[in-house]
């Protein structure tokens, strides 16, 4: 095929005064567009509707960067149809032409990077590194799934038995409901979408409302890279108005979620119940919540566990499903720990994130912030607080905590915050560390620190999380490296990024010819 092997794009280096100087530029540029109104694309047109949701920035709420159009059902279903009626034709289109035009996107959003990362600093609250590492892996899925849907679009002769002929090929399902989350706006909804596409299927993307001007950035891409009309809808749309009917409509054949587990527990009954007309069994990929933790061990590299732990824990504010949000301690070094702990959080910077000084910005919005506030409450309640920071200001500012006293039958052991709080455990060893770090219902993300081969070993073997990390920090799993995803309520379905994940937007088909 004539192309390179697999590469990450490089994470954001700012020591590179060009992209320091191009950040504050791009943020200036998205400002310039502030207020327009976004449509939807149906079928290659733009489609305007009345009901409309303003996104804002975060840090200064009174900002509006884009009105949104929102599909109801009727657009819903008109998004359907167009995807229905460019679907044979996708399907049919050689694997190669499919991935010419995933490859363009990719370096189309290679050319955008700060454009695409300015609009995310804006619109969700993300530090201008995280934002330019989301693009990053946006660029990654494109490149790293176009490559696999030429080596698995070859069919594959299966045994050799003589007089007859057996090929395994692999063919694309049918329209795809991409239902997507705010808190990685392009990256996954750019891995969900280009899987499904670059496989042959037509999709219908729903992002969320918080993140609606990023995912649009993602329907200019793929206009410009010559996607043919109807091969991608871009639909915004309440969850609560059109969401059960694009999981529930009779000619969606896969729907690939990412988002919390109440949403994707709610996405799997409703995909499962067979509507009129309905001519396939849904397919379910979930990706959903985590309540992560990392373990520290009474020989841990404390200068590396301390930022590893900072960073898993409040970076964007903590606001990832991979977030370190329980850290595990054993008890021989749990006062060295915790008093650097609680040094390092009282040094963060706290502001707008359009503010490169600033560690950690505003949560999303104001019901992130509220849950905040009451995991706090809770945090009091159950356990010491040693660090509570409050922040004032017109942004949506959650508190910065960390409380020390958790046992594994507290709420903050066992429920997702997603929000920069930490809970901090005590225990008596190693073992009893190991097995509250999988005592709740998630598995999808964890850590330790030990410099102890045996203990390291052990965790290999009995930390059964998705992804863990060991002597790092538990955030940012890297495309083709890092396959990412989880187990348990964190989720159904291979990993993103992975030799897998393609596989669940096609069909397996094996033709036998006697010969
Ligand atoms: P969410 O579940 O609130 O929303 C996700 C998407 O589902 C949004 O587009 C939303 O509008 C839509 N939705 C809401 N109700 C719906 C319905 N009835 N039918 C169909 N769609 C509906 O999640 P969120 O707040 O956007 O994201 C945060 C959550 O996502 C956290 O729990 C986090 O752990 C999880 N997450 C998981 C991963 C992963 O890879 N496992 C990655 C990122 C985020
Ligand atoms: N893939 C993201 C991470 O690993 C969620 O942090």
């Amino acid at each position: 095929d004539g192309l390179t092997a697999f590469r990450n794009e490089p994470l954001a280096d700012f020591t590179v005064a060009e992209l320091r100087k191009a950040f504050p530029e791009a943020i200036a540029q998205v400002r310039g567009e502030a207020g327009r109104v976004l449509p939807l694309v149906i079928g290659g047109k733009s489609v305007e509707t009345d009901d409309r949701i303003p996104s804002v920035n975060p840090a200064d709420p009174g900002e509006v960067l884009a009105n949104v159009c929102q599909a109801g059902t009727v657009e819903v279903d008109a998004a359907i149809d167009a995807a229905e009626a460019a679907f044979p034709a996708w399907r049919d289109a050689s694997p190669k032409e499919r991935a010419d035009i995933i490859l363009k996107a990719a370096a189309i959003a290679r050319r955008d990077i700060v454009a695409l990362s300015a609009t995310q600093v804006l619109e969700v609250g993300k530090q201008w590194d995280q934002a330019y590492n989301d693009v990053g892996e946006a660029i990654d899925f494109l490149e790293y799934y176009a490559r696999e849907a030429l080596r698995l679009g070859a069919p594959k002769r299966m045994g050799r038995e003589p007089g007859e002929k057996n090929h395994l090929f692999y063919e694309a399902k049918g329209v795809t409901a991409v239902i997507a989350p705010w808190n990685f706006p392009l990256a996954i909804s750019v891995g969900m979408t280009s899987a499904a596409i670059v496989a042959g299927n037509t999709v219908v993307y729903k992002p969320s409302s918080l993140s609606s001007l990023t995912g649009y950035g993602m329907a200019e891409i793929f206009k410009e890279a010559g996607l043919p009309d109807g091969v991608f809808n871009y639909c915004p749309g309440r969850g609560s108005v059109m969401g059960d009917h694009l999981v529930e409509h009779p000619k969606v054949s896969t729907i690939a979620f990412t988002g919390s587990m109440e949403t994707g527990l709610r996405i799997q009954e409703k995909a499962a119940r067979v509507q009129p007309g309905q001519a396939y069994c849904k397919k379910v990929i979930a990706e959903m919540g985590g309540k992560n933790a990392i373990i520290i061990d009474d020989d841990a590299d404390l200068d590396e566990a301390i930022l590893g732990v900072v960073y898993s824990a409040f970076g964007f504010q903590g606001q990832k499903c991979s977030a370190c949000s329980r850290v595990i301690v054993v008890d021989s070094i749990y006062d060295k720990f915790v008093s650097r702990l609680t040094e390092a959080c009282g040094s963060l910077r706290i502001g707008p994130s359009e503010d490169p000084e600033n560690a950690m910005g505003p949560v999303v919005d104001p019901s992130q912030q509220k849950k905040v506030q009451e995991y706090l409450r809770i945090a009091h309640e159950e356990g010491q607080v040693l660090v509570e920071r409050q922040t004032s200001g017109p942004g949506y500012y959650a508190p910065l905590v960390v409380v020390a006293g958790i046992r594994p039958e507290h709420r903050l052991a066992q429920e997702e915050v997603f929000g920069p709080i930490l809970a901090v455990m005590k225990a008596d060893s190693f073992d009893q560390a190991l097995e509250w770090a999988t005592s709740t219902r998630f598995a999808l993300t964890g850590g330790v620190y030990s410099r102890s081969p045996k203990h390291l070993e052990k965790a290999r073997r009995e930390f059964r999380v998705g992804n863990l990390y060991l002597n790092r920090n538990c955030v940012g799993a890297m495309v083709g490296r890092q396959p990412f995803g989880g187990s348990k309520m964190s989720g159904v379905g291979s990993k993103s990024g992975g030799p897998d994940y393609l596989l669940q937007f096609m069909e397996p088909r094996v033709v036998t010819e006697n010969t």
